[in-house]
């Protein structure tokens, strides 16, 4: 038990030095924006609000702040909110949201035991006709959000993260890892007892036909399934 208690010590006392570390490393506008050390979950969404460390603000409708209980032992991560996240402020609502529901029940976690957030916390988008979309983040608009994400990780300190896609991944690994090569994989790192990266939801959407559809849902399920075990 004293062991555990120093163990969680520990990593605070890391996340700590990590989170000053990146709070001067922000660029200088988003100085302005100061992340208070140790705040809650709920502080940090309150205060995202206001962010402006990008210039993705300008053409979002709000900051699209991670959801779900203080006490969740997974965290997801995704990339940025799309359209529907970006109207209803809220992660994962939309089609790729809905997929990921069903992937979870059929994996049999609960969505509501579970904090789901994004790399980037404002919608970047390109118009296309009436239509708004979705255009990837970029390195500078990931590492201006990263000092978000890394609060979000101190406040829940979850058992374990889980990175939907490239983007969530890249912002943890770095650009050099491919979630291709380590897919589904526990990773090791200092931010969680187990993390592990797997596709993006939207990519089972974006595939060619419906029989391709139904086995990368049947592999997202698979990776899924790694995550019960280790968390029951
Ligand atoms: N895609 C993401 O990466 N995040 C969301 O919240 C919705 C879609």
């Amino acid at each position: 038990m004293n062991g555990f208690v120093s163990i969680r010590k520990e990593r605070r006392c890391q996340f700590v030095a990590h989170l000053k570390f990146m709070v001067k490393r922000l660029p200088r506008d988003a100085s302005k924006t100061l992340i208070p050390l140790e705040a809650s979950l709920a502080e940090l969404q309150k205060i995202t609000k206001s962010c402006k460390a990008c210039d993705l603000w300008k053409n979002a409708t709000q900051t699209v702040f991670g959801e779900g209980m203080p006490s969740a032992k997974i965290m997801f991560i995704g990339e940025q909110p799309g359209d529907q996240e970006d109207l209803q402020g809220k992660p994962f609502v939309g089609p790729a949201g809905k997929l990921l529901d069903s992937a979870l029940a059929e994996a049999g976690i609960d969505r509501k035991k579970v904090y789901v957030t994004n790399a980037v916390k404002h919608f970047r988008w390109e118009p296309r006709g009436k239509r708004r979309i979705h255009k990837k983040p970029n390195a500078t608009e990931i590492a201006a959000c990263r000092p978000w994400l890394d609060a979000e990780i101190a406040a829940l300190q979850p058992k374990v993260i889980v990175c939907l896609g490239a983007t969530a991944a890249q912002a943890l690994f770095g650009r050099d890892f491919r979630v291709t090569l380590h897919r589904g994989e526990f990773l090791k790192s200092p931010l969680a007892p187990f993390v592990m990266a797997t596709v993006h939801p939207s990519s089972i959407l974006r595939a060619p036909d419906a029989e391709t559809r139904h086995e990368e849902m049947k592999r997202f399920i698979a990776d899924l399934k790694k995550i019960s075990r280790v968390i029951s």
